[in-house]
């Protein structure tokens, strides 16, 4: 029977990781199992920031953005060397598994510990929505929210000013914070990487919105498309409508999970107790259809995202 473990969070920040966190401790806690607490992701499990947690230590962080553990982007894990000083850590802590939470990148850390022997349990975790194996990412619930409501706002000064609006979002190469944003703020059009960039399609748009009087237009552009600031000048010199546009960037981090993001991150951190008091190694949890699912990191590696089209041309229907 498992005795000891570790947590950590890695990668871009999410809400709802404190959740996990909470979860895995506890759970770990009423299983007689210790859980140590690793600082900064797999930099600080490089460097040996470990500390034993408590029910006090998950005290008032399940309503806290971010993560209370910390978290770090560490490319130099790739290198086995640099692994190996990570595993030493482990053995000097006493620590038999894993749980890392956190997206693709963390998952990679994870399959290589587990190839070198240290059994991994992987929670999906980034505000992205860009893991194949899940229809949810912790944190994205929490991170359309934040986008909506300041589209929300974005929407009342432009149509105080009768201007196009072009913003921003995040999602790195994954348009579905930018779908679900469009759509749930009734966008004029939506450009994601999915969907390709064409910038005629952009050009005319904003003509007919202007040409149909619209108080407002709203298109949202997923990060790594176009340079927004660029494209709101060229928009406005060709369709008359004054332009502005606004990149929501770390906001779209922060702030206190959801409802669902907290209920989500808590079953999944119940659920990876469960998985190594059963024994399992190598898994990434994931929810499907309203349930907690699991499967191999390696075959949720090899997974492609599909694009979610169903939402997409609903947004492209209700649009204009
Ligand atoms: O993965 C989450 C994310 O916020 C992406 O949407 C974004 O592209 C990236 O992280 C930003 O990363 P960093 O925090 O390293 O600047």
């Amino acid at each position: 029977m498992i005795k000891r473990i570790g947590v950590l969070t890695s990668g871009g920040d999410a809400p709802g990781m404190n959740a996990a966190i909470r979860a895995v401790v506890k759970a770990g806690m009423k299983n007689n199992i210790e859980v140590y607490g690793v600082y900064d992701g797999f930099r600080g499990l490089v460097e040996g920031k470990i500390e034993k947690l408590d029910y006090h230590s998950v005290n008032d962080k399940i309503n806290r953005g971010g993560t209370f553990l910390g978290s770090a982007r560490l490319s130099e894990f790739k290198d086995e060397k640099v692994r190996q000083v990570a595993l030493e850590q482990l053995k000097k802590f006493g620590i038999e598994a894993l749980v890392t939470i956190g997206g693709d990148g963390t998952y990679m850390g994870a399959l290589r510990l587990t190839e070198m022997g240290i059994n991994c349990i992987g929670l999906p975790a980034t505000i992205d929505n860009d893991i194949a194996s899940t229809d949810f990412t912790i944190g994205f619930d929490t991170a359309i929210n934040t986008a909506v409501d300041a589209v929300d706002k974005l929407r009342d000064t432009s149509n105080s000013h009768q201007r196009c609006s072009i913003v921003e979002v995040m999602g790195r190469y994954c348009g579905d914070v930018a779908i679900a944003t469009a759509l749930a703020t009734g966008a004029e059009m939506v450009v994601t990487a999915e969907t390709g960039f064409d910038l005629q399609k952009v050009l005319d748009t904003a003509k007919q919105c202007c040409e149909m009087n619209k108080r407002h237009a709203l298109f949202i552009f997923t990060e790594h498309i176009t340079d927004v600031y660029e494209l709101a000048k060229k928009v406005e010199a060709y369709s008359g409508f004054e332009t502005r546009a606004t990149v929501l960037g770390y906001i779209q981090r922060g702030g206190s999970a959801s409802s669902f993001d907290r209920v989500m991150a808590s079953r999944m951190g119940m659920r990876a107790i469960e998985l190594l008091i059963e024994g399992k190694s190598n898994r990434v949890l994931g929810f499907k259809c309203n349930e907690i699912i699991d499967m191999d990191i390696d075959k949720a590696l090899s997974m492609k995202k599909v694009f979610n089209k169903e939402l997409y041309d609903m947004a492209r229907i209700l649009s204009i």
